[in-house]
């Protein structure tokens, strides 16, 4: 059967991980999250104590790390790897959100972070999500939806999903870490987010997760026998 690749674009905390993972579990394609990679590196950046002007460190840096995705037994899900190290937990946390939108604006981080995922969807059957994957880093694929939602559904949704790990967190606090990180990603020089011409729009304010589930994989299953 034909493989495609599924390109997912949208805003912040809009459930594009969620939908993309559900998505490659059907079609037995790769699950990527592009996010988590450029989380992963924020947080090297973070240990290291970066200067983030610093274009030669940023460089040196880059070219010590080492990032993989790996099955969880237990829970079938694809987990990110650093250097050796399973940082899928680390990376959620407030510092690396608040840190990873200034660091996906440099032009080596996302230069770096592309090649790999060009690398992962070349022979198809992927599925990735992120902010450019329709325009940059998957501009041939045969499905792109671009995912959007009301923001205080995205703020409600992110704060249950934080405070099960950090209960001290408010909304108020949530809130501003999204709007700001929209602002970064939509406003950077490189690759800024924004719908692809030829993406389909999917707003989920109002959709049960079933429901935009099997929105999506009717689109899919389309193309895949188109
Ligand atoms: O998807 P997630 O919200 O985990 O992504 C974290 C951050 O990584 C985004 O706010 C954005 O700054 C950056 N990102 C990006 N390009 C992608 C995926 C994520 O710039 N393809």
């Amino acid at each position: 059967m034909k493989k495609i690749n599924i390109a997912i674009d949208g805003w912040s905390s809009c459930g594009k991980s969620t939908m993309a993972r559900q998505l490659a579990k059907a079609l037995n394609y790769i699950f990527i999250d592009s996010g988590a990679m450029y989380r992963a590196i924020a947080l090297y950046f973070i240990q290291q104590k970066l200067d983030l002007n610093d274009h030669i460190a940023i460089e040196k840096a880059l070219g010590n790390i080492s990032l993989s995705f790996q099955k969880n037994i237990q829970t079938g899900n694809n987990e990110i790897w650093m250097n050796g190290e399973n940082v899928e937990q680390l990376i959620r946390e407030m510092e690396v959100a608040s840190k990873v939108s200034a660091v996906a604006a440099i032009k080596a981080v996302r230069a770096f972070a592309v090649a790999q995922q060009q690398l992962i969807g070349k022979n198809k059957g992927v599925v990735m999500d992120g902010r450019d994957i329709g325009t940059t880093v998957f501009p041939e694929a045969e499905l792109k939806i671009f995912m959007t939602a009301n923001v205080d559904v995205r703020v409600e949704r992110r704060f249950k999903e934080l405070s099960a790990i950090n209960p001290l967190i408010t909304t108020e606090e949530v809130k501003a870490n999204l709007q700001s990180r929209d602002h970064l990603d939509s406003t950077r020089e490189v690759s800024p987010l924004k719908k692809a011409e030829d993406a389909v729009v999917l707003d989920n304010s109002e959709l049960s997760p079933e429901e935009q589930f099997e929105m999506a994989l009717r689109w899919a299953n389309e193309k895949i026998n188109s």
